[in-house]
């Protein structure tokens, strides 16, 4: 619901439309007009009142038809019927067709505000109640995504441990192979663990930004080293201070002000993101430039791509553009969302760019230098 509640008055008499108009405004109320059912129907879906007001009496479209029509088109309006003498059947009938209540013409002020209230009331409880169910949809989510990204790494480690322990010799090569197994998914565990309180201490606002001055090149390396270990098992390379197709950026001598550890924690989790998401053998580059007062750090990779449809919902908390089970890679969909949190905090900006499936990602993030 907008701030100033919007009400739409449909009425082909001039006369009460004006005095709806005058009235209502001084309440303050936003009122637009429609002299017939048609321009009421097309001002509903433009406009987006979060009220109508329709005349049941008249011509061409009466109110009944119009009713239909507009809640065809948006349907959460909140429709009240300004019935007339004789017009009572009709009244009835549009109560059963969706409208919230009628009042009777000539208009008595207090009811008609009455009216009005309870119709704000109405629209703000249906709102919350999808808040609420969109708040449930989003537990679900989180707790069958979570339950299947701890089991399988709790199922292997599990096996691991009972193989280890049984009687059944095993041969010490064998060993060193099921314990780096078994540290590879406590590690697994650990990382989800991490994003979890993370995102849990973003969320209830408790996530501190400490500033000092900062090099940017150092920086980027010492993220590009933690990834490292994961970019060489997956046999993908990572280039600094190099765009995708090999060209020398020249790194600015560049110092900003900003919280090392968060601003590492995001381009951690870009390059984790791109070498999980990569091809085989993939590339993934990563370069900075100064704009006017603000550093931009780019992140791209030739891997998966990410579709149109996907990008605009990339950081939204669980969002993972391929949830189907058979999905292989792990992960809560809450890293990209976590960055946008960091770099908001730090008074910033981040975009994700991709030209499609299989046409690799971008992503840029901007801070500015001085803090
Ligand atoms: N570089 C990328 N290439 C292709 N898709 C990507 C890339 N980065 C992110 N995505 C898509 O965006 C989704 C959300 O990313 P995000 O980092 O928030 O979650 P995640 O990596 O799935 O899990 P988490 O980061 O919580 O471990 C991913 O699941 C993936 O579908
Ligand atoms: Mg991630």
């Amino acid at each position: 619901m907008t701030a100033t509640p919007k009400i739409l008055v449909i009425d082909d008499e001039k006369g009460l439309r004006d005095m709806l108009h005058f009235t209502l405004s001084k309440e303050g109320y936003d009122v637009i007009t429609a002299a017939s059912g048609m321009e009421g129907i097309q001002m509903a879906s433009s406009e987006m009142p979060d009220i109508a007001i329709i005349d049941i009496k008249m011509p061409k479209m009466d109110g009944i038809e119009v009713l239909d029509k507009i809640k065809e088109v948006t349907p959460d309006l909140e429709v009240i019927m300004a019935t007339g003498y004789g017009t009572m059947e009709s009244a009835i009938e549009s109560l059963r067709k969706g409208a919230l209540d009628y009042i009777h013409k000539p208009f008595n002020l207090h009811e008609l505000l009455a009216v009005i209230l309870k119709a704000l009331e109405n629209k703000k409880l249906k709102s919350q109640l999808v808040s609420v169910m969109q708040l449930d949809k989003l537990k679900d989510e989180l707790l069958s995504t979570l339950s299947h990204e701890l089991n399988t790494p709790l199922t292997v480690i599990a096996g691991s441990v009972k193989l280890l322990m049984g009687q059944v010799l095993v041969e010490e090569e064998k060993k060193a192979e099921m314990l780096e197994i078994l540290n590879t998914n406590v590690d697994r565990i650990k990382t989800l663990v991490e994003t979890i309180l993370d995102f849990s201490k973003m969320e209830s606002g408790f996530y501190k930004i400490i500033k000092s001055a900062v090099s940017v090149p150092d920086m980027i390396s010492h993220a590009i080293k933690h990834v490292q270990p994961l970019a060489d098992k997956a046999k993908i390379r990572i280039m600094q201070d190099h765009n995708l197709s090999g060209q020398h950026i020249p790194p600015p001598q560049c110092v900003i002000m900003c919280d090392l550890i968060q601003i590492e924690r995001v381009l951690v989790n870009l390059l984790t993101n791109a070498v999980t998401f990569a091809s085989e053998n993939g590339k993934i580059a990563v370069w900075f430039e100064t704009i006017k007062d603000q550093v931009q750090i780019v992140i791209e990779d030739n891997g998966r791509g990410i579709e149109k449809e996907a990008l605009p919902r990339i950081f939204d908390k669980f969002y993972r553009a391929d949830n189907s089970l058979a999905r292989k890679e792990y992960g809560l969909g809450l890293g990209l969302s976590i960055c946008r949190g960091i770099i908001k905090l730090h008074g910033g900006s981040i975009r994700a760019e991709s030209e499609g499936l299989h046409r690799g990602s971008r992503f840029c993030f901007m801070i500015p230098i001085n803090g």
